[in-house]
């Protein structure tokens, strides 16, 4: 790769931070441009190890996670850009880190905030070595066919239609990362196409500028005009201006420096970007399209005519046979997820299991139809929630009150039995919640617990042969069946379990009828 070339074809990068989304768009974008490596080698997460799934085309691909620039470097020695998503607070250290390695040699600082006096350091440095900062406070930019940056020039739809998955002839830089978006639109209307493009970011101190793009771009055959949005506040135009004039830039340049308005605002007025704020009457938007138009840039009248401006310019240099037609390559597709998919009503798909107890997929939760806010607001209560559940319907008030009566009564069943023992031992030897309640259930069997199951498969049985109690316990003696539930070590019919006479009692004074009491 040249000097002057950033990016190529088998580009790989690391994304530093969890930027899942960034990541599948650079990734869509490779697969745009026909690419035959993904541009994302791994992500560099100091807060955890392991791989994450993203698609590679309709393939899914697993990238990993390293915990520092030094592991991810040692893995992968052919990445030479780290792309850093990392917050204002860590994204100097972490690319001081990047700059100061053998390998990476271009980084992009996409936090906004980051002490300026990092910046100028990193910028320093970076210069020694020969390599490349971009940012902080960008979106980045791309290289067409080659490489992406990030989130740059937004959907990959909007990819596709400004044609930034092939490279056309014009060198775009700018100061705002939502203006280069804009800007590349313009560009792919007005001309055959971006050969590269880039935000070096809104801060007062960038770690590159604008003219360190433009002597760039100067040197690069392919690139056979550059346009430029500059902005309020700073010199950067001065010293393109200054390069103009020492032959140091002579391919044409189309240029506009927005932020003209802040003259009919009162008092120095700070546009969104920290750089955005003129200090002298130099560093105004009007001053430096002025001085720029006279050192031969060509300056629009306004925003207005900036597409006409650079229209022009390709026309002109297309019609003196210096920029060759070619012939568009067929638009390719990236496949689309499918939650978008969804979202958009383009496919449907039937469901994989259907529950009629309770239903998630709308706006509020339901229990067997009844939305959750209204079991709430009527008072369906334990007994009425467990109703809807298991009975799918909304008990009567008795049996509600059954239900939440037996719960209460059986709370405490009990530390004395296997089951909540084995329960209290497992939680004791440190395990978590959900392991010990399981160790508890899995002791439940015939003889502890799952009786209660027996008994009520004995007795449900007598009930549907409409057996009397006697005929009931003279077929189970017939069968040599004990009959479950019966016999217990302290309780019997003379020295009844006094919880079952609540229920009992209960159930006469409630129940509509009670054939078995
Ligand atoms: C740069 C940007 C992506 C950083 O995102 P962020 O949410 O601020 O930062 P992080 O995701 O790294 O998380 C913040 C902190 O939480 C920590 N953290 C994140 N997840 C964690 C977890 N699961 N456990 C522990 N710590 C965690 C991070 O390590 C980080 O710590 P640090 O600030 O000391 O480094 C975000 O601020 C941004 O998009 N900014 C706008 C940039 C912009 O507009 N640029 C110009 C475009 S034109």
């Amino acid at each position: 790769m040249k000097s002057y070339e950033l990016f190529d074809k088998n580009t790989r990068a690391f994304i530093y931070g969890n930027q899942q989304k960034a990541a599948q768009r650079m990734l869509d974008f490779d697969y745009l441009c026909k690419r035959e490596t993904p541009s994302v080698a791994g992500f560099i997460t100091p807060t955890g190890v392991g791989s994450i799934k993203l698609f590679w085309g309709t393939k899914e691909i697993n990238i990993h996670r390293y915990l520092s620039v030094a592991d991810a470097i040692e893995a992968h020695p052919d990445v030479d850009v780290m792309v850093n998503f990392a917050s204002e607070r860590s994204c100097a250290e972490s690319t001081l880190e990047a700059v100061n390695s053998e390998n990476i040699r271009t980084i992009v600082m996409i936090a906004e905030g980051v002490p300026q006096r990092d910046v100028r350091k990193i910028a320093k440095i970076a210069k020694e070595k020969g390599k490349w900062i971009i940012g902080p406070a960008t979106v980045g930019g791309l290289k067409p066919g080659c490489f992406k940056i990030g989130n740059a020039a937004g959907t990959i739809q909007n990819i596709r239609d400004t044609k930034l998955y092939r490279p056309g002839s014009v060198g775009f830089i700018s100061v705002s990362g939502g203006l280069s978006n804009e800007g590349y639109n313009i560009v792919s209307r007005n001309t055959d196409g971006i050969y590269e493009g880039y935000a070096v970011g809104g801060d007062v101190y960038p770690a590159t500028t604008l003219i360190d793009h433009l002597l760039r771009y100067e040197q690069n055959p392919n690139i056979k005009m550059m346009v430029a949005l500059g902005e309020v506040g700073g010199k950067d135009e001065y010293q393109i201006i200054k390069a103009i004039e020492e032959k140091k830039l002579t391919k044409p340049l189309v240029m506009w420096v927005t932020g003209t308005c802040a003259e009919m605002l009162p008092g120095g007025v700070q546009f969104g970007h920290a750089g955005a704020k003129a200090d002298s009457k130099d560093d105004t938007a009007k001053a430096k399209n002025a001085a720029l138009r006279k050192a031969g840039v060509v300056v629009p009248d306004s925003f207005e005519d900036y597409d006409q401006k650079i229209k022009e310019t390709f026309d002109k240099l297309k019609a003196e046979g210096k920029i060759e037609s070619f012939i568009e390559p067929e638009t390719p597709n990236v496949p689309m997820d499918y939650a978008q998919a969804v979202a958009e009503g383009l496919v449907r798909k039937p469901t994989n299991f259907v529950s009629t107890i309770c239903d998630e997929t709308g706006e509020i939760h339901n229990y067997c139809g009844v939305p959750i806010d209204q079991v709430i607001k009527e008072g369906y209560g334990i007994g009425g929630v467990l109703g809807l559940l298991w009975f799918k319907k909304k008990l009567p008030q008795y049996a509600i009150d059954f239900i939440e009566l037996v719960i209460q009564i059986v709370a405490d069943h009990g530390p004395a039995v296997s089951g909540a023992h084995n329960t209290i031992v497992t939680a004791r030897a440190g395990k978590n919640l959900i392991e010990s309640i399981v160790s508890g259930i899995l002791t439940i069997g015939p003889r502890f617990g799952g009786a209660v199951n027996g008994a009520a498969n004995h007795f449900s049985w007598g009930l549907e042969n409409k057996l009397s109690p006697r005929e009931f316990i003279n077929a189970m003696k017939k069968k040599n069946t004990n009959i479950q539930g019966i016999g217990h070590k302290i309780h019997s019919i003379d020295n009844p379990d006094e919880r079952c006479e609540i229920m009992m009692n209960f159930a006469k004074d409630h129940f509509p009828k009670h054939p078995l009491l």
